[in-house]
């Protein structure tokens, strides 16, 4: 990519704004630097005396320039900008997010699942697309994806999806017996597999795509009820799609379309936005659904519950330094505020743990006290030292109880998370849930939100990904499809030159 954009401007524009004021080149200590490109040497043709330590300072700095990459959803862009509430919630939350009028600062990170860093921006796969609200009460991380379910729906399969689509650990390569074995051998993977290869699948660039929390989760009123909730974010630019052959090109000519589409966007003063939606549903129209309102891999239909608009955000400021902003977010879902709570959906209940792990892993043990992680509303609690602490709390009681006026829990924390629940059934494994009705959404999907045109583009893509695989599970993956549509399975099979394989397998 050899254009004169935004992002190709960079740096010119930092020199206008900052080449006269930065001043002498210091060291981390602040010491002026003697010499920035020659070490110091005994002559002109001798060695290094141990002493030049600016040299070593230099290259140990060096050394430890990469921390570990996201394990999943490594390569990404983000942004920062402004949620507006524009229809109150009041009555279904006490959440000030959820006021009419109320501005809220966001960062929010795209992201792709699959690749590393450094891998092409329009490859098929899953988009991130996670957003951090910095509210008077704390962090809301809202971690959500471009697509309103997900493959799997219990936390232990997440590590096996994930396994089978990235490298092989022999070969180091894409194994697409891996990713297709899992895929076929668990049938609950099949509407999110078919909307992957639908048109949405390489959406073009990240301002083009919409959003969605994807799980339930709650809402609670200041009677301290409960309502159950889904949110979802559509772009105002409208959805747009890359074509299969032309992202295939662009992953070779520009693997950062994305990314620089982004940076450019908002830089040029185009600023994305998207508009934010709830459903709602009461806890006795969950009880009274078939279909459990909890299982990621449905949704719930807009026909029964209708999207309602609460809200607006825009992006308008890019990062100032990308590693320190971006590459340093840590979104969790398990920071919810007082009015938004989690649901019984085992996958989140999974996610509640796994992100702040990975961030102690990938960031260390205070990655919260990053100006882009700590809340805008301060942190007091019991937590102390540990590596690269900035703020350590000074002289406030490190433990609890104390009778010298430490912080108490909070009353209003306690009060507006999830009313008492009510569970019951016997502690075991109930796999039966994964065969829950797998067909019946992903069969309206191909039957009533495809036209004929994306239908034939959703085949080819699905034949051209299972003609890497073996041919025994290419017979599975149609047996599969063919449980969602016989029109589907039959155009499949054809599309890979398979005999009919209807009753070879079993269902
Ligand atoms: C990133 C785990 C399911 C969306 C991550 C990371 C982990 C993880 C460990 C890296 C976090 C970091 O290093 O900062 C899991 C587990 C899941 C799961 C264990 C299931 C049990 C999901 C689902 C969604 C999702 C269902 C979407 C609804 C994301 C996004 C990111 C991410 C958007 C990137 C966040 C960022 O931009 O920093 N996930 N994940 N994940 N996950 Fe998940």
């Amino acid at each position: 990519m050899c254009t004169r954009d935004a992002a190709a401007e960079q740096l010119t524009n930092w020199q206008k704004d900052n080449a006269d004021t930065i001043g002498y080149a210091k060291n981390s200590a602040g010491i002026g630097i003697v010499n920035a490109d020659t070490s110091l040497t005994i002559g002109v043709r001798g060695v290094i005396p141990l002493r030049d330590y600016q040299m070593m300072e230099h290259l140990q700095h060096f050394n430890r320039e990469r921390i570990p990459e996201r394990v999943v959803h490594a390569k990404g862009a983000g942004a920062f900008g402004e949620f507006t509430c524009t229809a109150s919630l009041e009555d279904y939350t006490v959440s000030k997010v959820f006021v009419e009028g109320t501005k809220t600062p966001i960062a929010v990170r795209f992201s792709l699942v699959n690749g590393s860093l450094g891998s092409a921006d329009t490859v098929r796969d899953i988009r991130g697309f996670a957003l951090k609200f910095y509210t008077e009460d704390g962090i809301w991380d809202l971690v959500g994806n471009n697509t309103p379910i997900f493959f799997v729906k219990d936390p232990m399969l997440f590590p096996m999806l994930i396994h089978s689509q990235k490298s092989n650990p022999v070969t180091n390569l894409r194994d697409w017996d891996a990713y297709w074995d899992f895929l076929t051998l668990n049938p609950m993977t099949v509407y999110q597999t078919l909307r992957l290869y639908a048109d949405k699948g390489i959406p073009n660039g990240y301002r083009y795509q919409d959003g969605y929390g994807c799980h339930t989760f709650s809402l609670i009123d200041k009677n301290r009820q409960l309502t159950w909730c889904k949110f979802t974010y559509e772009t105002n630019q409208g959805t747009e799609n890359l074509d299969t052959d032309e992202a295939v090109k662009l992953a070779g000519t520009d693997p950062d379309y994305a990314t620089r589409d982004l940076y450019n966007s908002i830089a040029n003063g185009d600023y994305p936005s998207w508009t934010f939606y709830v459903q709602l549903m009461t806890t006795d129209q969950a009880k009274a659904l078939d279909f459990d309102p909890f299982d990621i891999t449905k949704i719930w239909p807009e026909d029964d519950f209708p999207k309602q608009k609460v809200g607006e955000f825009v992006l308008n400021r890019n990062p100032e330094n990308y590693f320190a902003e971006i590459e340093q977010l840590a979104f969790s879902p398990s920071n919810l505020i007082p009015g938004i709570g989690d649901s019984p959906d085992r996958l989140l209940q999974g996610r509640l743990f796994a992100y702040q792990d990975a961030h102690r892993y990938r960031l260390g043990v205070n990655n919260r006290q990053l100006a882009v992680n700590a809340p805008t509303n301060g942190t007091a609690n019991f937590q102390r030292d540990g590596a690269m602490c900035i703020y350590n709390q000074g002289g406030a009681p490190n433990y609890y109880p104390n009778s010298f006026g430490g912080p108490n829990p909070d009353p209003d924390a306690a009060q507006w998370t999830n009313p008492p629940q009510e569970f019951s059934g016997k502690e075991d494994y109930y796999p039966e849930y994964y065969q829950d009705d797998n067909y019946s959404q992903p069969k309206s999907y191909w039957e009533n939100d495809l036209d004929d045109d994306e239908k034939t583009r959703v085949v080819n893509n699905l034949a051209c990904s299972l003609e890497c695989t073996k041919e025994d599970i290419q017979k599975r993956a149609v047996e599969v499809f063919t449980n969602v549509s016989e029109d589907l399975g039959d155009r499949l099979a054809k599309a890979l030159n398979l005999d009919s394989v209807k009753g070879q397998l079993k269902a």
